[in-house]
């Protein structure tokens, strides 16, 4: 990794030149040299994300944020420093893992949504096209493999989990149920039937939210008006509850009767049931991404840990 960061990739762009450039070549190495003494109980991995734009096709049109990425990463353990390992996985794009632990000796699994292809297209404005799938990587370190079943074949999005079980085993986790064939489905479908016409617009990113029992292979599923909107569900453990989805859903959903959005808590043990409450907002909340929850400062000690929040 160190020394080749002063590559000169292509004039004219920035964000192709100098330390902006990308590298060729995947590293590991083993026994870093340590200056210093890593301090004892740091033991754990480094990781960081970022772009590595190999084989740009357009570099004038260039964007910092597409393109190929690489993630760089370093094992502390035992005071010493050491590479991670790099293992080939089918070529896809994930932004949301829903979690990942390790299942034995030399065995991870992760649980994530992948997208088979992303930002290929020219016009593309969002990640809209191909749907998300939920998948399970089963890495195995000793055979350097990594399998991958998929655990769904609706489209599904923002994978949560009980945030106390995050980096250990976990049997529940829950997403978003996106329309038939992603939230850019049915727009795609409309524009092929009539390719004249203007590109319909966006209605939706989600139908509902779905519970994932990933120990029996269930799923149940809570659909919320067909022309509304669903966003990220937050698990919030039950104050005192130590059950793994001993708790509660919260999520912002659109209204279109209405035309205002809300804040809808469902049971996690009763997922398709009745909300157990609607906060009902006096305003449209826009389609979101990510949220969490924030207990009050006398109700942390009994919930999740503020380091989990
Ligand atoms: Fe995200």
């Amino acid at each position: 990794m160190a020394g080749q960061g002063r590559r000169t990739e292509t004039p004219g762009n920035p964000y192709l030149r100098g330390l902006f450039a990308p590298v060729r070549e995947e590293v590991d190495a083993r026994d870093l040299e340590v200056t210093g003494r890593i301090p004892a109980g740091l033991d754990g991995r480094f990781l960081r994300n970022g772009p590595n734009p190999l084989n740009i096709e357009e570099p004038a049109a260039y964007h910092w944020f597409q393109g190929p990425g690489m993630v760089h990463g370093v094992r502390l353990r035992d005071g010493r420093a050491e590479d991670i390992r790099w293992l080939e996985v089918e070529p896809c794009f994930v932004f949301h893992p829903m979690n990942a632990y390790e299942d034995g000796p030399g065995l991870l699994t992760v649980h994530l949504v992948r997208y088979d292809r992303l930002f290929a297209a020219r016009d593309s404005h969002g990640p809209d096209e191909v749907p998300p799938r939920l998948v399970r990587w089963t890495v195995d370190l000793v055979a350097a493999t990594v399998r991958e079943d998929g655990l769904d074949e609706r489209a599904v999005e923002f994978p949560r989990i009980d945030p106390r079980r995050e980096t250990g085993a976990h049997r529940y986790g829950y997403g978003v149920l996106e329309p038939e064939g992603g939230y850019a489905g049915d727009r795609a479908r409309r524009h092929l039937l009539s390719p004249t016409e203007p590109a319909p617009g966006l209605s939706q990113v989600g139908v509902g939210i779905v519970k994932f029992d990933l120990e029996r292979g269930r799923s149940e599923t809570h659909p919320f008006h067909p022309d509304g909107d669903v966003g990220e569900a937050v698990f919030v453990p039950r104050a005192g509850g130590s059950g793994e989805d001993d708790g509660w859903l919260l999520t912002y959903v659109f209204d279109p009767d209405r035309g205002a959005t809300d804040l809808v808590v469902l049971a996690a043990q009763d997922v398709g049931g009745e909300p157990v409450a609607r906060v009902h907002l006096p305003v449209r909340v826009p389609v979101g991404f990510h949220g969490n929850w924030v207990p009050d400062a006398s109700a942390v000690d009994g919930m999740a840990s503020p380091s989990a929040i």
